[in-house]
């Protein structure tokens, strides 16, 4: 049997891509089987269950546009199908949790890292990480979700987690009109807080932010410098995705025992701050990592999820594209040109 798949072939040399090639492919079945570190794969993977899913829809995240437009830090193995999220039907299960025709999705857990991912028609993940779709949702809102909202979702419960409440003061989302920015604003306002986007696109996305239920909003240039460590404590809580002198300046604006919680690297991978805002203001950095999260916590936030994402916001966040616009879609991505979340159609 064949599937349509992105196949990307790369060869990196002391960290550089020195080539790159991504298409549209036709594949045998047996690719999903034959690779090493895939599930199907491994020695012991009956330990989890191997579970073959007859994907629907994928979609593209800052990672897939990474690993889709040949830059170095995603792809550990190649050639790889990229895709670091799934969502569709399973067509069988060698996990007693899982039966098959039933709708699942799965984000991160090496897919389109280390494991064929799920831009294809066909995928073999492990059961310990796969989750049943909520009722709340079709399965395209589970795609338009995605890592982005999942990751947005394992954001919020770690402000919870940090005491933040909405009585405790205004919230911030960085990079607010992507999309881990776009579904942190619309949980976090359904769920009472006052919430303060900053975003570089305010002129053309001011309106869908506040739509989504942002109260205030702010130009991303007024964090881009590094300044002060310790300014005017004004966020009880903020969810960032930028990172580099973004994240700096959130930090040095958390008030008293506020949280952060650090989720991306849009903006750059360094963090030039002091240890003043922790030792003098309380404040906790909450890393977020969605790729291994335990089962647990994945189905707490897809349970949070289906109760706090209104669906017809996420319609208004969602664009679907076909399987090989997500080549084109790539460099749109990492320029941060994509308002909210784009799902592939991977039958398109
Ligand atoms: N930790 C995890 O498990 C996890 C999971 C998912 C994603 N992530 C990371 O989170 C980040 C966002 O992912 P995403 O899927 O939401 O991507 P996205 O849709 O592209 O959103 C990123 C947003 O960041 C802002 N931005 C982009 N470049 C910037 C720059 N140079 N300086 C300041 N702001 C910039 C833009 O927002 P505005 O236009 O509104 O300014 C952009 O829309 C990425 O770094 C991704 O790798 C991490």
């Amino acid at each position: 049997m064949s599937f349509r798949a992105l196949y990307v072939e790369q060869q990196v040399e002391k960290g550089a891509v020195v080539r790159h090639e991504a298409q549209l492919r036709t594949l045998d079945d047996r690719v999903l089987e034959e690779a090493p570190g895939d599930v199907a794969h491994h020695e012991g993977a009956g330990d989890s269950g191997a579970v073959t899913i007859d994907v629907d829809y994928s979609a593209l995240n800052y990672k897939d546009g990474l690993a889709l437009a040949g830059r170095p830090g995603v792809l550990r193995r190649s050639p790889l199908i990229p895709g670091i999220d799934a969502v569709g039907r399973v067509e069988a299960s060698a996990d007693p949790r899982f039966s098959p025709g039933e709708s699942v999705v799965l984000n991160g857990d090496g897919l389109g890292e280390s494991r064929n991912g799920g831009l294809a028609e066909k995928v073999v993940v492990r059961g310990e990480a796969l989750v049943r779709i909520p009722d709340a949702f079709s399965p395209l809102h589970a795609a338009a979700i995605g890592t982005a909202g999942f990751t947005a979702m394992l954001a919020v419960l770690a402000l919870e987690r940090g005491g933040v409440s909405p009585d405790s003061g205004d919230v911030l989302v960085t990079g607010a009109a992507g999309g881990v920015g776009s579904v942190a604003v619309a949980v976090l306002a359904r769920l009472g807080y006052r919430v303060t986007a900053s975003t570089g696109r305010a002129e053309s996305e001011g309106d869908y932010l506040r739509e989504l239920g942002a109260t205030a909003l702010l130009n991303r240039a007024d964090f881009a410098d590094a300044g002060r460590p310790l300014q005017k404590g004004r966020w009880a809580g903020a969810i960032d995705v930028v990172g580099g002198a973004t994240l700096a300046n959130v930090i040095a604006q958390a008030s008293y025992g506020a949280t952060v919680a650090a989720c991306g690297l849009a903006g750059g991978a360094d963090l030039p701050t002091t240890v003043l805002p922790f030792i003098l203001r309380g404040v906790t950095l909450a890393g977020i990592n969605s790729v291994e999260a335990p089962r647990t916590l994945r189905v707490e936030a897809w349970s949070r999820l289906a109760s706090d994402l209104d669906v017809h916001l996420l319609d208004t966040m969602t664009t679907t594209i076909g399987l090989e616009d997500a080549l084109s879609a790539a460099d749109r991505i990492l320029a941060g040109e994509i308002r909210g979340r784009t799902v592939v159609d991977v039958r398109r």
